[in-house]
């Protein structure tokens, strides 16, 4: 694992990269207050990479974190930086980084914001640590990502919510959850909400084979269903299965996208916890010298992992959750 001399560390930033995800905000204020308590300065960037390149920087102390645990979002926002994918931006990224006088770097994202990270130091020798914040689940060597929980129990509340209206009407719904390239959210709260089938990109299912599922489903007595859709990178994709179903059974499907509303909310006491000790770790990890690596909690142990790994490896839905999911749909 790659190592940095963090005798001299003294001024540390933080930034948040990507998609928001609630709990943010608890990883920033467990930064902020770790690091000042073991006598650092800590400073946060705004805007992702975007507040290195535009020098947007504002010093935190302990109470300006003060009543953000509970808040979604994150209070420095966010963004997808494309000059930063640019060698040039990152250099640029770089030069402001030492001019600002700062020795080490958290970043809090996905897989998109570790990459940069990892350029940062590999180019510029920038001493990185990642904190996997991201709805999505996606990132590699760590059991949950930041949001993660938020978003499953968001998605699950409006599921319930939509079953009230598909029973009442004798109805068979899409619903469409969000997950870019994966399906752990939809698995997931297809698994919390009961649903009868779900679409997801790393199995895919065939029309024919969803269409067998209502119909054992309406044998056996079932009025109404609920199918859960992952987005994948065709947002919208709901609404071509519900007339490819139509089109080979003549079922109608209503459809819903819950969309962003997964991505906003306070954020859920395990998001909340996960995310102070996941900050915290990011800080000690800078202050035994360790770079280069993300933060993972893996079986309730915090363990550190090779940037390169968290963004380049695939982190699989579980199979076995997925057949369980199918069985207790019967
Ligand atoms: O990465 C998190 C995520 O919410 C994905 O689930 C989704 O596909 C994507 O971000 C949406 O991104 P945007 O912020 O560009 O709408």
């Amino acid at each position: 694992m790659a190592k940095f001399n963090s005798k001299k560390l003294k001024h540390i930033a933080v930034l948040t990269s990507g998609g928001d995800a609630p709990g943010m905000n608890a990883a920033i204020r467990a930064v902020v207050r770790v690091g000042i308590f073991n006598g650092l300065k800590v400073t946060a960037v705004y805007r992702g990479f975007h507040g290195l390149i535009d020098q947007e920087y504002e010093e935190l102390k302990p109470g300006s974190v003060a009543n953000t645990i509970q808040r979604g979002g994150t209070i420095i926002k966010t963004d997808r930086c494309k000059e930063f994918y640019t060698k040039s931006g990152r250099a640029r990224a770089a030069k402001h980084f030492r001019t600002a006088g700062f020795d080490g770097l958290v970043v809090i994202g996905g897989d998109g914001t570790f990459t940069g990270a990892h350029l940062l130091w590999k180019e510029h020798g920038i001493p990185v640590v990642g904190v996997p914040g991201t709805i999505d689940n996606d990132v590699y060597g760590t059991d949950r990502t930041i949001g993660f929980d938020t978003a499953v129990n968001t998605a699950m509340d409006a599921i319930d919510k939509v079953r009230d209206t598909a029973a009442s009407h004798d109805r068979l719904f899409i619903v469409e959850v969000m997950g870019r390239n994966s399906g752990h959210i939809a698995l997931e709260v297809g698994l919390a909400a009961g649903a009868e089938e779900v679409f997801i990109p790393e199995h895919k299912v065939s029309i024919k084979h969803v269409i067998k599922v209502i119909e054992r489903g309406i044998r056996r007595g079932k009025k109404s269903s609920i199918l859960i859709c992952a987005e994948g990178q065709t947002p919208g994709q709901s609404y071509t299965i519900a007339k490819e179903i139509k089109k080979a059974s003549g079922y109608e499907a209503k459809v819903c996208i819950l969309g962003h509303i997964q991505r906003g909310g306070s954020p859920t006491a395990y998001d909340r916890n996960l995310a102070s000790r996941m900050g915290a770790a990011a800080v000690q990890f800078l202050l035994i010298g360790r770079t280069d690596v993300m933060v993972g909690e893996v079986n309730q142990n915090i363990v550190a992992v090779p940037l390169k790994d968290a963004f380049s490896k695939k982190k699989l839905v579980r199979k076995d959750w997925l057949n369980l999911e199918k069985t207790l749909s019967i």
